[in-house]
């Protein structure tokens, strides 16, 4: 199966800056022979849209409601993003459960309206340290994904990205015997749910440095990378493991 490198860029990056990136990134990538995503804040991804036509490069939007339009201030759609050529919503990212407090509950609904739409829902989940250093991990890992793929259908795509929450933006990587064993966690709970097909990524920390050795590990589909991901010679580097 084709590797997934997907780049999160947070609220980093205006239009231009959007534009001036993808510049750049076409010419140091083609290395990869992996599936690259991006996903720029909000207001730069119609400057993504534009500077990725007629490219293999997907993108997509970091969160959604899971409504196309209505009285819903503040929101981003769904929809627009699919009529303006991107693939990918970014749904419950621990910056979106833990700052925003997104539920279990909503991100279900997004999941469901997502692949509704024919998008791709890219589904993160992942612990905090307490939660890790209590031995809670399976225990999480397998709530976020009950609920989360409550009203998720099988037969159209989806992406899991693990990113255990002390990891993210931490410069603190998974070891790689620690993402073999929960890669193998994620996959297990995955397959009793009846999603066995789906790639799972890893995310916190990927540098060009630890990439190598991460995705030798089982059960390992790729990346959801952060801070590494703004620059393109980096990003470029991580999607040619
Ligand atoms: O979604 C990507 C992410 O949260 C990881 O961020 O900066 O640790 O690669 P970073």
């Amino acid at each position: 199966m084709k590797k997934i490198f997907a780049a999160n860029w947070k609220l980093f990056k205006t239009p231009q800056e959007t534009r001036q990136f993808f510049k750049a990134f076409k010419e140091v990538s083609s290395q990869s022979t992996g599936e690259l995503v991006f996903f720029p804040s909000a207001i730069s991804l119609e400057a993504a849209s534009q500077e990725l036509v007629g490219s293999k490069i997907k993108w997509g939007a970091q969160n959604c409601y899971h409504q196309a339009s209505g009285a819903f201030t503040g929101e981003n759609s769904a929809q627009v993003v699919k009529d303006l050529g991107g693939s990918y919503i970014l749904i419950g990212h621990s910056e979106r459960r833990s700052i925003f407090g997104e539920t279990d509950t909503q991100v279900a609904d997004k999941v469901a309206f997502v692949q509704g739409l024919g998008l791709t829902p890219m589904l993160c989940i992942g612990e905090t340290l307490q939660e890790r250093e209590s031995k809670k991990t399976f225990r999480v890992l397998e709530t976020q994904l009950q609920l989360g793929l409550q009203k998720a259908d099988k037969s159209k795509p989806l992406v899991i990205a693990y990113e255990p929450v002390w990891a993210i933006g931490t410069g603190k990587v998974a070891t790689p015997e620690q993402v073999a064993e929960t890669h193998t966690d994620v996959f297990n709970i995955l397959k009793t749910l009846g999603f066995e097909t789906t790639p799972i990524l890893y995310g916190g920390s990927v540098k060009p440095d630890n990439a190598g050795e991460l995705i030798k590990q089982p059960h390992v589909s790729g990346f959801l990378v952060g801070g590494a991901s703004l620059e393109p010679a980096s990003f470029a580097k991580i999607a040619s493991v």
